[in-house]
């Protein structure tokens, strides 16, 4: 597994508070390889029997096996455990964070350099779909804020990440972003673009591994959450990567017609709202340049899958403030981008591998909290 590399704007852990995130991670890890399994056993031996028993059938779907097995004590402890498991490591990570935030604000001053920018805009409405509910469990979500040049919610993402996905994502916690590099380059080995915007960038995980993919590209993130951006850009001219950074709703962007070549998001799309989904699209498609293109990388559609793996994928819509996250999983993707105005036919929905070799060779199960389950993500993209 990764160790994250140690940049300048991550916080410091003193030695009780690493062996407090020392110890989530490897409950998680434990959760997830030896405990988690079982469920698959309990389902194939108790749950579905008992549907079958009461329908004469086998489930059809994850509501079905949902159904079934949130009766089932195995499943509601490893269900308990790994609630706790998200809200242990929060509370691990965010007293660190809050005991050295004053030097933590004073470094991401600092790094303010000359590399790329940080535009923010105090008057930004937040969305209610981030204001009703603390997605994931983070206290207070992406964007609160407690002092001034607040940059706390983006210090705690960058360590909590590492530890939700257990070291998976690479020691930047990149793996989204150079998984679907991985696949424009041997896909699009032709697409050069000179533009691109990476949608909900958070702390710019992702956005980074695009200024060298791309180097004659102009590289620009947004995200709603100041927090975030601070320390977004603060981490990229610390790492000495150029990106303009601003703070903006996806749904609808300052930016003109046709500003970009090349669209992506990661994981951003199940945090937002269906309608915001559909001014997310139709942005998209006012922003990219004719023959330009849009990519989101996401856990995968539930369709097609195993309803037992669709329900373990599903875990978070109930269990860890994700609100949004089965509808997005069950949504027609095509019928989605084409009220947007891009063409069914120029729609693209496929699975890709893990850039990380060690993803790519991890269990081989989907499970609910394991982000990467069979070292694969789902892209869904289209052309203009
Ligand atoms: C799961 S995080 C994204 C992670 C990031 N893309 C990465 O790969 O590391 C979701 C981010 O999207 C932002 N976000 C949510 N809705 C948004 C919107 N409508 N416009 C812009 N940003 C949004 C949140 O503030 C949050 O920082």
């Amino acid at each position: 597994m990764y160790e994250q590399i140690q940049h300048p704007l991550l916080p410091q852990a003193t030695h009780d508070e690493r062996a407090r995130q020392h110890f989530v991670h490897a409950l998680k890890e434990h959760l997830a390889t030896t405990v988690s399994p079982g469920n698959r056993v309990v389902y194939e031996k108790r749950a579905k029997p008992r549907f079958v028993r009461e329908t004469q059938r086998a489930p059809q779907n994850h509501h079905e096996v949902r159904r079934v097995m949130k009766d089932e004590p195995y499943y509601q402890i490893w269900s308990a455990l790994q609630r706790i498991s998200q809200e242990m490591m929060w509370d691990a990570v965010a007293s660190s964070v809050e005991r050295q935030l004053p030097d933590l604000v004073a470094r991401a001053k600092q790094n303010k350099g000359e590399l790329g920018s940080l535009t923010l805009n105090p008057d930004l409405p937040i969305p209610p779909y981030h204001t009703a509910v603390d997605i994931h469990c983070q206290p207070g979500g992406y964007h609160s804020e407690t002092c001034p040049d607040d940059v706390a919610a983006g210090a705690i993402y960058d360590r909590a990440v590492h530890i939700y996905v257990m070291g998976r994502m690479g020691p930047l916690n990149d793996d989204l972003g150079q998984s679907l590099i991985a696949y424009l380059k041997t896909a699009y080995p032709d697409l050069q673009p000179r533009t691109i915007l990476d949608l909900g960038c958070a702390v710019g995980h992702s956005t980074l591994p695009y200024v060298d993919a791309y180097p004659d590209a102009e590289v620009y993130a947004i995200d709603v959450a100041a927090p975030m951006l601070r320390y977004a850009h603060a981490r990229a001219q610390a790492l000495g990567k150029r990106v303009h950074f601003s703070q903006q709703n996806a749904e609808r962007t300052t930016f003109a017609d046709a500003s970009f070549d090349l669209i992506v998001s990661h994981i951003l799309l199940h945090e937002t709202s269906a309608s915001a989904l559909r001014n997310i699209m139709r942005e998209c498609y006012r922003l990219l340049v004719p023959g330009g293109m849009m990519f989101h990388v996401e856990v995968p559609q539930y369709g097609g899958l195993d309803p037992y793996d669709a329900f373990m994928l599903d875990w978070d819509t109930y269990n860890n403030n994700e609100p949004f996250w089965g509808a997005l999983h069950e949504m027609d993707l095509v019928a989605l981008a084409s009220e947007a105005g891009f063409a069914p036919t120029r729609v693209v929905q496929t699975m890709i591998p893990s850039a990380l070799k060690v993803a790519r060779s991890r269990t081989g199960l989907f499970q609910g909290g394991d982000f990467a389950g069979r070292g694969q993500w789902f892209v869904f993209g289209a052309a203009k």
